[in-house]
C-alpha cells in the first residue's frame, strides 16, 4: 500500500511523524513515498510545485500532506504545463487542489465528550467546494487605491459537490444535507448555487435537505449545532466554517479533512501551520490522525480507520495524555503514542 507524503512546513513535520506512529501500529503494510511541495521543493526544483511533483502526486492516487505555510501578500504560484499554458494560483494550497483537480474538501468535525463542552455531541461534516469561488485568485488592483476580485460560481462545479455531498450522506448513514450561502446579497453566484443544490436535492428524496444562509449557519453551529449534518457550501464559507467548528470542537488540533478529485486525494487537517507553536513538539496531532484514518477508509480499510477513531476517543475521553491546546501537557509524540498503543492494541 503506497501514499504520497507531504511532509510540510511549521508543525508540518511533527504531525506527519505523530500520524505515520500511529498508522503503522494498524500494522498494514504501508509503504511512504516523500513528495517535496514548497520550501523541499524551492530548494530542489526552483519551483514550490513542480510538474515532477504534480506527476508524483497524480501517480501515487492518494496523499498525506502537513500544512504548508503561505507567506502573507506572496504567496501567489504560478505553474507552467507541458503545452506551454500558464496557471495562475493564489497560494501553493490553492495550487495543489487545482492542479490534481480536487474539488471538494470532506472535513468531518466532531466534538468529543469531556473536551468540547456544549459542542461534545457535534457530529458536522463541512463540505467546501475547492475549485472556484473568490479563492480563484482573480484580482487586479487599480494602483493603491482600489482592488477587486472575481467570485466564480458555475453549474458543473456547484452540481458536483452537491451530489457528492448527497452520494457521501447516502454512504454514511447520514441524515440531511444543508446548502450554506448568502444568496439574499449575491443573488447571481450564491442564487446558482442553490439554484443548483434544490435541483440536485430532488433526486435525494431520502435524505431531508435545506438551506441556510452563512451568517445564520456561524450562529446556529454555535447555538444549536445539532441542526447541521453534512453541510454544503462554497470555497470560502467552507474554509471560515471549518475553523468555527474546530473551534467550537475544542482545537483546530482536532479537526480532519480530505481533499477529494476523480483521480487523486490528498488528506491534510483544516488547519494551516501553526509558526507560533512550531518546532516545539506542543502542536495536537489528533487532526492530522483522524485525516489518516480517514485516508485508510478511502482505500478500504475500515476496520483500521474504526481503531484508529476509537482510540482517539478513548484516549481524549480519558484525559490524561492531552497537549496543551486541550489544557494537558503532554507532547505531540506522547499522545500520538498513547493512541498508537491502543491501535496496536
Ligand atoms: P493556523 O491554522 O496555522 O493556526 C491558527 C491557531 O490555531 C494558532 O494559534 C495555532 O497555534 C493553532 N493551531 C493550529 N493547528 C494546531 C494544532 N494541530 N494543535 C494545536 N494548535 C493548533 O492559522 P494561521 O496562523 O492563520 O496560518 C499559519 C500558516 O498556515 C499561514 O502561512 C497560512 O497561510 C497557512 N495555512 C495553511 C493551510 C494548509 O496547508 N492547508 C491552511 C490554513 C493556513
Amino acid at each position: 500500500m503506497k501514499f504520497g507524503l507531504i511532509v510540510g512546513e511549521g508543525i508540518g513535520p511533527e504531525l506527519v511523524q505523530a500520524t505515520k506512529h500511529v498508522l503503522e501500529a494498524t500494522a498494514l503494510p504501508i509503504e511512504w513515498t516523500d513528495i517535496p511541495v514548497g520550501e523541499s521543493a524551492l530548494k530542489k526544483y526552483g519551483h514550490p510545485l513542480p510538474q515532477e511533483s504534480v506527476s508524483a502526486l497524480k501517480e501515487v492516487k492518494v496523499s498525506l500532506k502537513g500544512p504548508l505555510a503561505v507567506e502573507r501578500g506572496k504567496g501567489r504560484v504560478i505553474c507552467i504545463h507541458d503545452d506551454g499554458s500558464e496557471h495562475i494560483y493564489p497560494s501553493i494550497n490553492n495550487a495543489i487542489r487545482r492542479e490534481l483537480k480536487l474539488f471538494v474538501a470532506a472535513r468531518p468535525i466532531r466534538g468529543f465528550s469531556g473536551i468540547s463542552g456544549n459542542h461534545a455531541d457535534m457530529n458536522v461534516v463541512i463540505m467546501r467546494e475547492l475549485t472556484e469561488d473568490i479563492y480563484i485568485g482573480w484580482e487586479h488592483q487599480i494602483g493603491d487605491v482600489a482592488a477587486q476580485a472575481i467570485k466564480l460560481t458555475t453549474r458543473e462545479a456547484v452540481e458536483r459537490v452537491t451530489k457528492y455531498s448527497f452520494e457521501y450522506a447516502r454512504r454514511n448513514n447520514r441524515k440531511k444535507v444543508t446548502c450554506v450561502h448568502k444568496a439574499n446579497a449575491l443573488s447571481m453566484t450564491d442564487g446558482l448555487f442553490l439554484k443548483c443544490f434544490l435541483e440536485i436535492a430532488r433526486n435525494y428524496p431520502d435524505i431531508e435537505s435545506d438551506d441556510c444562509f452563512v451568517d445564520a449557519a456561524a450562529f446556529s453551529l454555535v447555538r444549536h449545532h445539532t441542526k447541521f449534518d453534512v453541510v454544503v457550501t462554497s470555497n470560502q464559507y467552507g474554509d471560515i466554517l471549518s475553523d468555527l467548528a474546530g473551534g467550537l470542537a475544542g482545537s483546530l488540533g482536532l479537526a480532519p479533512g480530505a481533499n477529494i478529485g476523480v483521480d487523486a486525494s490528498v488528506f491534510e487537517a483544516t488547519h494551516g501551520s501553526a509558526p507560533d507553536i512550531a518546532g516545539k513538539g506542543i502542536a495536537n496531532p489528533v487532526s492530522l490522525i483522524l485525516s489518516g484514518a480517514s485516508m485508510l477508509r478511502h482505500v478500504g480499510f475500515n476496520k483500521e480507520a474504526f481503531s484508529i477513531e476509537e482510540s482517539i476517543h478513548a484516549v481524549l475521553s480519558e484525559g490524561r495524555v492531552l497537549t496543551a491546546d486541550l489544557g494537558g501537557t503532554a507532547s505531540t509524540m506522547q499522545m500520538a503514542d498513547a493512541i498508537a498503543k491502543r491501535v496496536a492494541g
